[in-house]
């Protein structure tokens, strides 16, 4: 793949990058963590975020990332905007493209919807998690957060990765074992069987429903927020239930060795998918998550909507 076009129209998923793609974001990224806070890369460049859904750690860490290489960040609020009227999603982006901003940073529930809006304005658009699809910087920020724990990112090769909760409805898991791989780590995805895509995932992720049976193997949990409005869906029986299975109690954290890690995209639903004694546990990385985003979309923004050559 010709990696410096990669990212030309805009950061969709995953599978647009290689590991010599993703690794020159992450040096960048690691450059942004400890160079100073206000750069003049993005200079005059306008980007409007779109946020059809709720966020708060992608939103506002897309923002500080933007201000921090002096772009300027339009905000657009769905719920006070036309589409409240019934204006098409196709309306209201090119409406805000007509304005002439350099490019867009969308969040919906409609998978595909970034690519869809580049193609339909000739925008750059960055994606902040579409439905079930993807949720790259998500993923970046968690590699990004693993090389620092480990010490490198060769330090990947090898990792054994256990993905737990809701996978079928995880924009983030599917994001995040695509960038694992591309590392060599090894992916281990664990959910009861109604939460499981039912087709499965890429040939190379192994799939369990016993996190029982497999918590000894693993050098990383990541754990995925339980939607809640799943169980109104009955896919699975019930809160007590879930929890007796794949919460990452005290009980089972106990039982990880010493040096395994636990990751938690946010937010966390303490008592649900896992205990909040374990997530203040000096083993989570979980606050790194929430300030590495920041640095890891310093380099996306950069990557795509600056001049500039990287390395
Ligand atoms: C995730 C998301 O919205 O996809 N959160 C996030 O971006 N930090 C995960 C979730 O909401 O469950």
């Amino acid at each position: 793949m010709a990696n410096d076009d990669a990212l030309k129209q805009g950061f969709w998923s995953m599978g647009q990058l290689d590991r010599q793609g993703a690794e020159s974001l992450l040096r960048r990224a690691r450059h942004f963590a400890s160079g100073p806070r206000r750069l003049d890369l993005l200079d005059g460049v306008e980007i409007a975020a779109l946020f059809f859904e709720t966020s708060t750690r992608t939103r506002v860490s897309f923002e500080v990332a933007a201000t921090r290489l002096g772009a300027a960040v339009i905000n657009f609020d769905s719920k006070s905007s036309s589409l409240a009227k019934g204006e098409s999603l196709q309306d209201t982006v090119e409406t805000i493209a007509s304005f002439g901003v350099d490019g867009m940073v969308v969040r919906s529930s409609a998978a595909g919807a970034p690519e869809l809006i580049s193609r339909w304005t000739g925008l750059k658009v960055v994606n902040a998690g579409d439905g079930a699809h993807q949720h790259p910087s998500q993923a970046l920020l968690d590699l990004f957060t693993l090389s620092e724990r480990l010490g490198s990112l060769d330090a990947l090769s090898g990792l054994k990765v256990g993905i737990v909760g809701d996978i079928a409805h995880s924009r983030v898991a599917r994001s995040l074992m695509d960038g694992l791989d591309l590392f060599g780590a090894e992916t281990t995805l664990v959910a009861p069987a109604t939460l499981m895509p039912p087709r499965g995932f890429a040939p190379y992720v192994r799939a369990t429903s016993d996190f029982d049976g497999c918590l000894g193997d693993l050098d990383v949990v990541y754990l995925l927020r339980l939607q809640q409005e799943r169980i109104g869906q009955g896919l699975i029986p019930s809160f007590g239930e879930y929890v007796a299975r794949y919460s990452l109690t005290r009980e089972r954290h106990r039982r990880l060795r010493p040096e395994v890690v636990i990751m938690h995209p946010g937010p966390v639903y303490p008592g649900m998918e896992v205990d909040s004694a374990v997530i203040a546990a000096e083993s989570s990385l979980v606050r790194s998550q929430t300030r590495n985003g920041v640095y890891v979309r310093m380099a996306i923004l950069e990557k795509v909507f600056g001049a500039g050559v990287m390395e």
